[in-house]
């Protein structure tokens, strides 16, 4: 195998369509940063670089979903995630963005390089074109029935019920996404990487770690879902892929015969990790005139490692596609290894930004100021490394309370409280070390150890559990020798009792740095440290005699009932209710009929208040009729028969906010009064949505 002397760290560029939520962060982020810090302490050089995928499709959408531009979005979430990394203390050396000059420059290089290369084939094709909005369609632009599963709202690139990967001419009775239209097929040109030429290598690649006759990686390294994934496409057999597409936002395919057609994401958001480099070498010598090694020694050296952290969407493509590309365009290293983690459920359903059926990350830092590591300690415990896991409230509460107060606080606090009491805050010169000092000691040893292991081998769950071990055997160890009883018989066992327990705070602010930045950073203000070596942590005496200790500092506080049931209620609250499940695309637009205008005062007519259901049930032999009960702050709640028993169950109704017209002309439905009308908002496929406040309001609340 070759020797390695630096990494090269990425981490998937997030699109810029939308806020970060959990499960990015469990799923790439945390994992990243926590390797990489402790590769840092470990003093190994490494690169760590992400930044924002302005393009695409995912984009385009939003901005049409918004009313606005998708410059105006990717100017808006980049500053957003930007924002939200730093204060969660994900530190990269670069946080990028794709929509930069530099970018397109280094795309539009590596293109032509590829086309110099005769790495593509272009092909006229039939491609899906919508006739109303005047544009080819991309993949994710079409939806319609899966062939696989019937799924009805499948998307032209792939199913997400059933998973099928899926090509647009594959969708039964296709619809756009833009107009709602049937699109029809029209001949376009694109650039195909004709990856079944790659097949054979990248099967002895992937499976082998060879590559043109030179290990490069240890496969049995790779995770086991990672292997297999890739597998699954290469038994299939590799096929051509479109590297280009219609559309008018993103890198244009820089050749003459091109107009319209820009790089599509494969060949796109990964050559982002590279201009992302090529940005900070452009930083630091700014910065430093001199000092920068450049940019290529972190994608070319035959002694660098590149890893790609991503979730488990983008296997494929880091593991297939990008390593084709890369190859084929000649001169770089290929990924030694991509540990993908699988998904993170929430509250027993799948995360879903299209239903707000997440825990936004820069929320939980306005709502949770300065418990960033609370929030990393429970999605590393739970990190889904090798099969899907679920994040629950409840398990936030329990890992506080349980570990972080009961352990790692609660061991800290005890040594502190005795030290400023006994000693004047001063470390105690300790005295003869016995048997029970040893076997700390070893224990504390043994795990450091194994927290770097795991950290090699990309299980960071046990990295953080054998991290917690070290404050678990600390904490075990002052239970056993009780110094606040000691003191009074042994006042010498007690300083060295207390001395061995500081020297294991000194351990911890090693070894937890990875996990938890923030509460390793108080703890080296409290020992008076600056930071300290991984190889400082088989220490046992890093706090001296007499060194003056700081400040006791708050670490954990337990986390109460209230506050966990305030974050399921919210999260219940804040979500549209469905009934079908949706993914993070946004619905087929409805085209409406506009209506001729109307007077001010015809409209001061109407009035409009905000009600909350606060029943709801079936009506008899009737499919389509729910009998609501409204609250809109009258001394009566209002009852209202709705035609929408077809796409909610009265169960999911109650709580739910509406906007009410209230003085519609009461009428009898099955012989019902209903005394009013919800108003909803329906899509092109006819799913209803309520229209609410965005916040919940009191009921009762006029709408003008
Ligand atoms: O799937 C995604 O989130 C895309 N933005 C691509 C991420 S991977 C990449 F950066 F290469
Ligand atoms: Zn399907």
């Amino acid at each position: 195998m070759k020797e390695i002397k630096r990494t090269t760290v990425t981490a998937a560029l997030p699109y810029a369509n939308g806020p970060l939520h959990i499960g990015h962060i469990a799923g790439a982020y945390l994992p990243a940063d926590i390797y990489v810090r402790c590769l840092r302490a470990r003093g190994k050089e490494v690169l760590f670089v992400c930044g924002s995928d302005e393009h695409g499709a995912a984009i385009t959408l939003r901005a049409i979903k918004e009313g606005t531009t998708p410059k105006a979005i990717v100017d808006k979430y980049h500053a957003m995630m930007g924002k939200a990394f730093t204060d969660f203390g994900i530190h990269f050396d670069i946080y990028h963005r794709t929509s930069s000059e530099l970018h397109k420059e280094t795309s539009q290089e590596f293109f032509l390089k590829l086309n110099e290369n005769h790495a593509f084939t272009e092909q006229e094709e039939q491609q899906y074109y919508d006739e109303e909005a005047r544009q080819f369609l991309a993949d994710r632009y079409i939806i319609g029935t899966c062939p696989t599963c019937a799924n009805p709202n499948a998307y032209g690139d792939q199913c997400e019920k059933c998973g099928s990967a899926l090509s647009p001419k594959e969708l039964i009775d296709p619809r756009s996404t833009l107009s709602g239209a049937k699109p029809v097929l029209k001949s376009t040109k694109h650039w195909y990487l004709p990856m079944d030429r790659s097949q054979q290598w990248v099967e002895e690649w992937i499976n082998t770690g060879v590559l043109d006759g030179v290990q490069q990686h240890d496969a049995g390294e790779w995770k086991p879902q990672v292997l297999g994934q890739c597998n699954s496409w290469l038994k299939d057999g590799l096929r051509p892929r479109a590297m280009t597409r219609d559309l008018d936002w993103g890198v244009p395919v820089p050749l003459p015969n091109a107009a319209g057609k820009v790089l599509y994401v494969w060949l796109d958001a990964p050559i982002g990790y590279i201009s992302a480099t090529k940005q900070w070498a452009k930083d630091q010598e700014r910065r430093d005139p001199g000092s920068s090694p450049g940019w290529e020694k972190w994608w070319k050296a035959d002694d660098t490692r590149l890893l790609h952290f991503i979730g488990k969407d983008n296997i494929v493509f880091h593991c297939i596609i990008f390593p084709i590309l890369l190859k084929m365009h000649g001169g770089y290293q290929l990924p030694q290894n991509v540990p993908a983690n699988e998904f993170l459920n929430l509250e027993g359903q799948k995360l879903s930004t299209s239903r707000n059926w997440a825990v936004w990350l820069h929320e939980y830092i306005e709502r949770w100021p300065n418990r960033q590591d609370e929030l990393r300690y429970a999605l590393t415990s739970l990190m889904p490394e090798f099969k899907d896991s679920e994040f629950t409230w409840k398990a936030f509460q329990d890992y506080n309370n349980n570990e972080l107060v009961a352990i790692l606080g609660n061991f800290v606090q005890r040594v502190f409280v005795l030290c400023h009491k006994y000693y004047g805050g001063k470390a105690p010169e300790p005295g003869e070390r016995i048997d029970q000092d040893v076997a700390l000691w070893s224990n504390v040893h043994a795990n450091v150890e194994a927290i770097a292991i795991s950290n090699d081998q990309f299980r960071l769950r046990d990295a953080l559990a054998s991290a917690m071990n070290v404050a678990r055997a600390g904490n075990k160890y002052l239970t056993d020798t009780e110094p606040w009883k000691l003191e009074k018989t042994d006042p010498e066992r007690t300083r060295t009792v207390l001395s061995n327990s500081l020297n294991v705070v000194a351990v911890l602010s090693i070894v937890l740095d990875p996990f938890l930045p923030f509460t390793a950073a108080k703890l080296r203000r409290m020992l008076s440290t600056g930071t300290l070596s991984w190889e400082q942590a088989f220490r046992t005496d890093l706090i001296g005699a007499d060194q003056q200790l700081g400040a006791s500092e708050h670490l954990f506080k337990p986390i109460d009932d209230t506050a966990i049931a305030s974050e399921v209620e919210r999260l219940h609250a804040n979500r549209p209710v469905e009934t079908t499940p949706t993914t993070d695309q946004p619905s087929p637009i409805k085209v409406v009929e506009a209506k001729p205008n109307i007077s001010f005062d015809d409209f001061g007519k109407l009035d409009l208040r905000i009600g909350t259901i606060t029943a709801a049930e079936k009506v008899a032999k009737a499919d389509k009729l729910l009998k609501l009960t409204i609250d809109i702050g009258e001394a009566h709640p209002r009852t209202v028969v709705s035609g929408i028993a077809q796409h909610f169950t009265p169960e999911e109704l109650t709580g739910q906010q509406v906007l009410l017209l209230c003085n519609l002309e009461p009428r009898k439905l099955k012989g019902i009064e209903s005394q009013g009308m919800v108003l909803m908002a329906e899509d092109a496929e006819g799913k209803l949505r309520f229209v609410k406040p965005t916040e919940a309001m009191p009921p009762g609340s006029g709408v003008r």
